[in-house]
């Protein structure tokens, strides 16, 4: 099997109540998505058990958008591995850009929580990713391997082959302007290179792609797939994308 089989992940941040995320799912599984393609939604909280109830038999995998690292205790608000799995949780996505900057998710902590996803068979989304400010200073390279090495501190090789990681600039999340294709690549492939393992990981692009600029993303070498925001809330605009990495599936 091909290790780093095409995955198109939706990030629905917080949008969707119940009934619109029962809607969108209908409207998704209406589409013919493309074989040999993994395609994952991220609803909020709130809407994961109505969404994996509309998952069922279908090949569309349920992802979270955040998880605390430890299994149960006095944390407020929370929520925790086994709770997802008990949900039907396959991914989830850790160290978001919005997390680290509004909820001071530091690189320790989700080093810890990659580790109490693993230890519950949950496979990580690490989101990396440099500021605007990082990106004008030629800071893009340092930063996102440092969060990367950080990430999987102590983390297996083996294991770390089974991971995802989210390339997602900041400043282009949510502008309407994604990175070039071919520096978007480079960037992905100094991840790649920078922790054993991920060599054989899924490395996706993150921020602002859509329907017409997805083709030219997935065609680069070291993009495997997308994490996608604001296009994944329409059934028809997310499955686009997923069509586009329909010829990466096969190559
Ligand atoms: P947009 O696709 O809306 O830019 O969001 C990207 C993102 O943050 C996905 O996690």
């Amino acid at each position: 099997m091909n290790a780093r089989r095409p995955l198109i992940a939706g990030n629905w941040k917080m949008h969707e109540t119940i009934a619109q995320a029962r809607a969108l799912v209908r409207a998704l599984r209406a589409l013919t998505l493309p074989s040999g393609v993994d395609v994952a939604v991220a609803p909020p909280f709130t809407a994961l058990a109505a969404v994996a109830g509309e998952l069922s038999g279908s090949s569309i995998a349920l992802c979270a958008q955040t998880m605390h690292e430890r299994d149960e205790g006095p944390y407020t608000g929370e929520i925790s591995a086994p709770m997802l799995r008990e949900l039907g949780v396959t991914y989830v996505i850790l160290g978001h850009s919005e997390r680290r900057a509004g909820c001071a998710e530091n690189d320790a902590a989700i080093n810890r929580k990659v580790q109490a996803a693993l230890t519950h068979g949950i496979t990580p989304i690490v989101a990396v990713g440099e500021t605007r400010d990082e990106h004008s200073a030629g800071q893009a390279l340092p930063k996102v391997t440092h969060q990367t090495r950080a990430a999987f501190a102590g983390v297996a090789a083996a294991a770390v082959e089974r991971c995802v990681v989210a390339y997602e600039p900041v400043w282009a999340i949510g502008s309407g302007l994604s990175d070039e294709p071919a520096s978007a690549d480079r960037v992905m492939a100094e991840i790649r290179a920078c922790t054993t393992g991920l060599g054989d990981a899924r490395i996706l692009y993150g921020g602002s792609m859509k329907a017409d600029n997805a083709a030219l993303l997935l065609a680069q070498p070291n993009i495997d797939g997308g994490l996608i925001g604001g296009a994944s809330l329409s059934a028809a605009s997310f499955g686009a994308i997923a069509e586009c990495a329909r010829t990466r599936a096969l190559t």
